[in-house]
């Protein structure tokens, strides 16, 4: 029976974050090269899309490429703009028919003119979804983000659009990348490594964690069910006591990044 039947409809998360890890391994293990182990992970994405759509989650978001990737081998990086661009080609159609919209976060100037194209022309295309948010963070990174909304905020100072007084979290929050979007309430790890590598540090101030060892090629819809129960099975307590949660109305990660 599939783990689906298990999850509480009334507390899913708004929002679930992964970092897609473990592809280059999962192709090692199997004496292939790194790019099957990419090739692989685009099935990974159109399962997890898939379960988010079933369960109705409205916001997934994919890390699929950081700023720190652009340092990988020349070979691998023009491999994974090639891939990407195929992928995303072929999957519009479905994504557009499944009601998705799709978003993009990171730095895409970076990204070579082909890809950029490819990317534009999804967004336009899937504008109108309204059932799942997809957003790819491609060129991604925290520091790269907080860095940029930093220096919007100073050229809003400077000229007089903005107080210095007047600045607080919803001021950063609203010159972020996911202005608009709440924060990831669950933000999944595969591949086995325990860290965040660049990824969302403000918005996952108050995220729950959830890592696994499973390679992300081997990822699968039942994995995705497996995190949210776990997800469900957690206390959020912001801070605050067990004791008073319980006394409280629940208390939610309030600075979603438009109110
Ligand atoms: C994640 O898998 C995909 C990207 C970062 C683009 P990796 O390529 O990092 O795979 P591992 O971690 O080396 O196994
Ligand atoms: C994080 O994976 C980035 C993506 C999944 C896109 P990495 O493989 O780049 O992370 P590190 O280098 O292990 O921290
Ligand atoms: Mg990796």
């Amino acid at each position: 029976m599939s783990l689906i039947n298990r999850i509480d409809p009334n507390r899913l998360p708004a929002h679930v974050a992964i970092i897609m890890d473990g592809n280059g391994r999962w192709a090692k293990t199997r004496g292939l090269e790194r790019g099957e182990g990419h090739k692989e992970g685009i099935a990974s994405v159109r399962k997890v899309v898939e379960a988010a759509r079933k369960l109705a989650i409205p916001y997934l978001t994919l890390y699929a490429f950081s700023t720190e990737n652009w340092d990988r081998p020349a070979e691998e990086v023009s491999g994974l703009m090639d891939l990407m661009v195929h992928a995303i080609a072929k999957e519009t159609e479905g994504l557009k028919k499944n009601d998705v919209k799709v978003h993009c976060i990171g730095d895409v100037e970076r990204l070579p003119n082909y890809a950029r194209t490819a990317l534009d022309e999804c967004i336009r295309e899937t504008e109108s979804g309204t059932a799942l948010n997809v957003v790819f963070a491609l060129s991604y990174s925290s520091r790269w983000e907080l860095t940029q909304s930093t220096q919007q905020i100073v050229r809003e100072v400077m000229s007089g659009k903005l107080r210095e007084s007047d600045i607080d979290e919803e001021t950063l929050a609203n010159r972020l990348t996911t202005s608009g979007m709440p924060n990831p309430d669950l933000l999944i790890r595969t591949g086995g490594e325990l860290r965040i590598s660049n990824f969302l540090l403000w918005q996952c101030a108050y995220s729950e964690f959830y890592f696994t060892d499973t390679y992300w090629p081997d990822f699968g819809e039942e994995d995705f069910y497996q995190a949210i129960l776990e997800f469900q099975g957690r206390e959020r307590r912001y801070g605050k006591t067990s004791e008073q949660l319980e006394s409280l109305t629940p208390s939610k990660d309030s600075s979603t990044n438009n109110d």
